[in-house]
């Protein structure tokens, strides 16, 4: 089959992650998740105690660290100079504090130009808030997953739920508007709809219901030869 890349982009919590996972094994193709680079940034960061207004060593930091992202059995395995950080990337004080990260210009070059390697052999579905519009304005398909934010906070609600009993839904909710706003506002590359991808609103879709129609979307357009 035809190599070709996919982007999928959207807004905290739609369900990417997952779904781009999916859509990749389907294909045989590679799974990036982007966040996960910004998160291990935010990290390293909070690793060296600096503050957000520290910029300059924030950046310092961003260059100075080898980020690698390798396929495990529950998903993808993220490194941070050889450290396995999967689980401690996705922690509150790093969630708090990414998006502040995400929107230093000098960051997002370093991590963008990463982004543009790893996919240039082609076979890739890449998952962030600035792939379709950025990193692959090339892509051969193009995917903005969204959701309403109480849907989006009741999924991330039920996924917790036993690994953290104390999260409530409105603290959830809270959390996810409030990084859309930083994503959505922020002045470099900010979340938006790239004018070719596809809009698909997951609000009332099962996860296999996108991935299918994912699917059905490359079979018509990139594979059939359809744009
Ligand atoms: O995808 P995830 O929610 O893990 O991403 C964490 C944060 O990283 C986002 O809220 C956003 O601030 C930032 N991000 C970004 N650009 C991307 C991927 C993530 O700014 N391509």
């Amino acid at each position: 089959m035809r190599r070709f890349n996919i982007a999928i982009d959207g807004p905290a919590g739609a369900g990417k992650s997952t779904i781009a996972r999916l859509v990749a094994n389907q294909l045989g193709f590679i799974y990036v998740d982007t966040g996960a680079m910004y998160r291990a940034v935010t990290w390293k960061v909070l690793q060296k105690g600096f503050k957000i207004e520290q910029t300059e060593e924030i950046i310092q930091t961003a260059q100075g660290m080898d980020i690698s992202l390798k396929p495990g059995e529950n998903g993808q395995l993220v490194y941070v100079d050889g450290q396995d950080v999967t689980s401690d990337i996705r922690s509150d004080a790093v969630t708090k504090f990414v998006s502040y990260i995400a929107s230093i210009g000098e960051v997002r070059k370093l991590l963008v130009e990463k982004q543009k390697q790893m996919a240039a052999e082609k076979g890739i579905v890449m998952d962030g808030r600035d792939i379709g519009t950025h990193v692959l304005p090339d892509a051969e398909m193009k995917v903005f997953l969204t959701a309403s934010v109480k849907k989006r906070a009741e999924r991330r609600f039920a996924e917790l739920q036993t690994a953290r009993p104390e999260l409530t839904l409105a603290e959830l909710e809270q959390d996810i508007a409030r990084r859309d706003h930083i994503d959505e506002n922020r002045e470099i590359s900010p979340l938006v709809r790239a004018q070719d991808a596809v809009l698909l609103d997951s609000t009332n879709m099962t996860i296999a219901h996108v991935v299918d129609h994912i699917l059905d979307l490359c079979r018509s357009r990139v594979l059939g030869g359809i744009s």
